[in-house]
């Protein structure tokens, strides 16, 4: 039986993902963070058996201490997925131009777009150097692959997630000399219907596939599980499966 922890899990594709896990009969435990989302708790209600709630912030670093009971009580992990990003609140819009970059923008998205899976791999390493086949996965952006930047814009967001894609390159070589069959890759979800991505969405079904939560959740899931650790480990794969070159 398998047990898997998903960060992010309050709404969105990290509530999607969740779902997704639990609905599967080898998952006997499933623990999920969140910072205060009331359709997750309504799901756990659902689940009771298998699901663990903690709550984390992605700017409080000792809120990841959250999860250290629930992961004393595994033996190993086999899937772990952060799902935490932010692109925009109600103060903040991704940037259009450098006279709209600030610091405290850049240190924000770095904090909450980069930060959390390096937090989140410091509780991880042991367990995962137990699992027989364990996957590492954080959601990052095409729009943080250097080599696609044909626009520009959105500074803090692409710097935050290519900061990202280093950090997921740098684990996969950690990760690979304590677990040679683990899986440690950055994903793009694909543009999904979500709080984050609606108010860019005009027009966007021009250009792109639109998918729902739940269907990203599918699509990833069916990706993470068709990896190969060896080949795919440290790279940035998108929800068909394709390779995004950095
Ligand atoms: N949607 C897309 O088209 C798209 C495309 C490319 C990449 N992505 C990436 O996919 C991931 C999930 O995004 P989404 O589309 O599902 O957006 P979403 O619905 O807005 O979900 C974002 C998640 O991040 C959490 N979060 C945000 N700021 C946080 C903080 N300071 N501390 C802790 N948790 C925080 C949110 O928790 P709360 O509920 O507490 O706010 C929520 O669970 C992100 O990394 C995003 O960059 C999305």
């Amino acid at each position: 039986m398998k047990s898997a922890l998903v960060l992010g899990a309050g709404k969105g594709i990290g509530l999607a993902l969740t779902k997704n896990i639990l609905l599967k009969d080898e998952f006997k435990t499933v623990i999920a963070s969140h910072r205060d989302s009331s359709e997750l708790v309504k799901l756990s209600e659902k689940f009771s058996e298998k699901i663990k709630l903690v709550k984390i912030t992605a700017s409080d670093e000792k809120s990841f201490n959250t999860l250290d009971l629930e992961l004393s009580k595994l033996n190993s992990l086999d899937l772990c997925i952060n799902s935490i990003g932010t692109l925009h609140d109600d103060n903040t819009r991704p940037e259009r131009q450098i006279s709209e970059v600030t610091s405290d923008s850049i240190s924000w998205a770095i904090k909450v777009n980069t930060t959390p899976t390096l937090l989140v791999a410091k509780k991880i390493k042991e367990l995962f150097k137990k699992s027989n086949n364990p996957i590492f996965a954080s959601i990052s952006a095409k729009v943080g692959s250097i080599s696609d930047n044909a626009t520009g814009g959105w500074y803090s967001y692409r710097i935050s997630k290519a900061a990202l894609n280093m950090a997921i390159k740098n684990l996969s070589i950690e990760f690979k000399r304590v677990n040679k069959n683990g899986l440690v890759v950055a994903l793009h979800p694909g543009t999904t219907i979500t709080d984050l991505s609606k108010p860019f969405l005009k027009g966007a079904s021009k250009k792109y596939t639109l998918h729902s939560s739940d269907d990203t959740a599918a699509n990833l899931m069916t990706v993470l599980f068709n990896l190969d650790p060896v080949k795919d480990s440290g790279h940035l794969i998108s929800w068909n499966g394709n390779k995004i070159d950095p």
